[in-house]
């Protein structure tokens, strides 16, 4: 049986989460801190927080910029729930669009959407492609004069909406750290960029998740931060670590914050990730794709995915095969036939209108059809650091054999 996205997990992650359980300190402490200097210094940012979740660090992003009833926040339709959940946590809504080819949100389809209303447009990197994010800034950018802030909106002293005076552009890079573009790291495109470190995604905590912090002047890296750090930790005025000392007891509860911080559990198993990562994870899932790549480019059967291109180079997340021509139906057929050879493969994603929840509250998938076109054909093949090339040999005769069953 080959498994899709199993971590890597080795004596070196097992050694550095065992010296944490020993030291005795377990929740967020210096190795959080340590890994949010690292992945700053790796992302090419000034500050980033390390948090529990995507989700949870994304959706304290909107809450951080005053986003709530009222107010829409900008989406494709082509992503994991999340993207969009957190949307409807604060109370705002999600305006769903649809995605180019290569699955990325179209940015026309975003400056067709933006309205006075708009307060946030979140580009989802799936797979690991960046979206057209520098597109996104300017069409939020071109859509300023429509901007309406909260005017009595106070966050850490300033009002962040007056400052920025256009829609936030809040980076779902959930899939994608450690991709390029235009030979950057990813972090200095967005305003903010999300990414993951949940289980199955290409560095990964356990669960975990980042912000990386790029805001324009006159916005204060260090200010936000610490906006950031207090309110995940229920507007505490001192964390844990900074109570434990002698005589430091006394705390202050600034705002009524939420929970969500990082564990020095999870941040000792980030640095062991973070420090092999260009090293060894990246390369390794690169000749994985590559190897995909060759045995499928020049197949009139499939339409391989974009891994790179003139100004941009992805994280090899995942492998996002597509099969000429099938229809839904076919293609779960062929996910049959793939799994009947012990080879475990997925989609991503449903688009969002198919899922009950936002079918029922008015979302259509007949107004984002390429995000149905892409979705109905789509095979996810699997990629991880100790994938053998024998194995990725195993997955594309499978494949094969599985389109030649089911299409002929
Ligand atoms: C595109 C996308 N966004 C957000 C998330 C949520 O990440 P997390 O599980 O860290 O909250 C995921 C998780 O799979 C995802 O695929």
């Amino acid at each position: 049986m080959i498994p899709f996205s199993p971590p890597r997990i080795d004596d070196r992650t097992i050694a550095a989460v065992n010296e944490v359980l020993r030291s005795g300190w377990i929740t967020t402490g210096p190795r959080t801190k340590e890994f949010e200097k690292r992945l700053a210094a790796y992302c090419a940012v000034q500050r980033v927080i390390a948090l529990n979740s995507w989700t949870n660090a994304a959706e304290l992003a909107l809450r951080w910029y005053g986003i709530g009833p009222g107010d829409e926040v900008i989406v494709p339709a082509y992503t994991y729930c999340a993207s969009a959940n957190i949307v409807k946590h604060v109370g705002a809504k999600p305006v769903l669009v649809d995605v180019l080819d290569d699955f990325t949100i179209d940015p026309d389809k975003v400056r067709q959407a933006m309205s006075p209303r708009t307060k946030c447009i979140i580009p989802v990197d799936v797979g690991g492609l960046p979206a057209r994010v520098a597109d996104i800034v300017q069409v939020a950018m071109d859509a300023c004069a429509w901007f309406s802030p909260a005017v009595n909106l106070r966050v850490g002293g300033s009002n962040p909406q007056m400052r920025l005076g256009r829609a936030l552009v809040l980076a779902d890079a959930a899939h994608s750290f450690g991709a390029r573009v235009g030979g950057k790291p990813l972090g200095v495109q967005a305003d903010i960029t999300g990414f993951s470190f949940h289980a199955v995604k290409n560095l990964t905590t356990a669960e975990g998740g980042a912000l990386a912090f790029n805001l324009p002047a006159p916005f204060n890296a260090d200010e936000v931060y610490a906006w950031f750090n207090t309110m995940s930790l229920h507007g505490q005025s001192k964390d844990a670590l900074a109570k434990n000392r002698p005589g430091a007891w006394r705390y202050d509860v600034e705002g009524a914050g939420w929970k969500c911080n990082m564990t020095d559990i999870q941040a000792a198993i980030g640095l062991v990730e973070l420090e092999r990562y260009d090293s060894e994870t990246l390369p390794r899932r690169k000749a994985i794709c590559e190897r995909y790549q060759a045995a499928f480019s020049g197949d009139a059967r499939f339409i391989p995915p974009l891994l790179r291109d003139a100004g941009r180079e992805g994280s090899y997340h995942l492998y996002m095969l597509r099969v000429a021509g099938a229809s839904e139906e076919q293609r779960d057929a062929i996910i049959q036939a793939i799994s009947a050879r012990d080879v475990s493969v997925n989609v991503h994603f449903i688009p969002l209108p198919l899922l009950t929840h936002y079918r029922n509250t008015g979302h259509r998938i007949e107004d984002v059809p390429n995000a149905y076109t892409q979705y109905s054909r789509e095979i996810s093949l699997p990629v991880y650091y100790d994938l053998a090339d024998a194995q990725v040999d195993t997955v594309i005769a499978a494949v094969k054999a599985a389109v030649k069953a089911v299409m002929g």
